[in-house]
């Protein structure tokens, strides 16, 4: 604890990895519980995504930058190639995860020992969202945004703008698509 009573900072920047494609709530619970304990958070944007992104790197980097601005040491980097040589080029010491149920435990800790492996020196760490983000996931999000559902409060809103016009226009794209194939 500090002279003021606040509990001061580790020394440690870490790195929290993901598509992003798009942040969501849950996200940002862990960016902003990862920022409370360490010196820096760097919010890093998988640029080689195999499956077809809604929203380019740049789209989901201006989301992220609107949505971290009041941290003060959150920054917003994306990158491509191993994230355990990334790392270790931006000086993190530490991964950080969430983890939301027993369900994401196998992937991330397969992940986590590959990354340690790759990178003896660097350390996973896993944080576990607020609970009404437990069942939250950026492919949910897409989905009932594509089916007319309402995603409000589950992510910010100039997410919830940008994929609800991103997701229409497809959705128009396909109306008339079926139209012209005589449907
Ligand atoms: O939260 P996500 O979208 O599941 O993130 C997955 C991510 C980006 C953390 C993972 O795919 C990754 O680290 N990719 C970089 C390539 C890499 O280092 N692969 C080996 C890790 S075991």
């Amino acid at each position: 604890m500090t002279a003021r009573g606040s509990r001061s900072r580790s020394q440690v920047v870490a790195v929290y990895p993901g598509t992003f494609d798009p942040i969501t709530n849950g996200h940002l619970d862990i960016i902003e519980r990862g920022s409370r304990i360490f010196e820096k958070v760097i919010v890093a944007i998988l640029e080689n995504y195999e499956k077809a992104p809604l929203l380019n790197v740049a789209e989901r980097r201006r989301l992220i930058v609107g949505a971290t601005r009041s941290l003060g040491n959150v920054v917003v980097e994306s990158f491509d190639g191993l994230l355990a040589d990334y790392a270790r080029s931006r000086g993190a010491s530490v991964i950080v995860r969430g983890l939301r149920a027993i369900s994401d435990f196998e992937y991330e800790f397969q992940m986590g020992l590959m990354n340690r492996r790759l990178n003896p020196e660097m350390e996973t760490v896993f944080m576990m969202p607020s609970e009404a983000y437990s069942y939250l996931s950026s492919r949910l999000v897409k989905e009932v945004v594509a089916l007319g559902g309402s995603v409000r409060g589950l992510v910010p809103t100039e997410v919830e703008k940008l994929i609800g016009k991103r997701v229409g226009r497809q959705r128009q794209r396909g109306i008339r698509a079926r139209r012209g194939g005589g449907e």
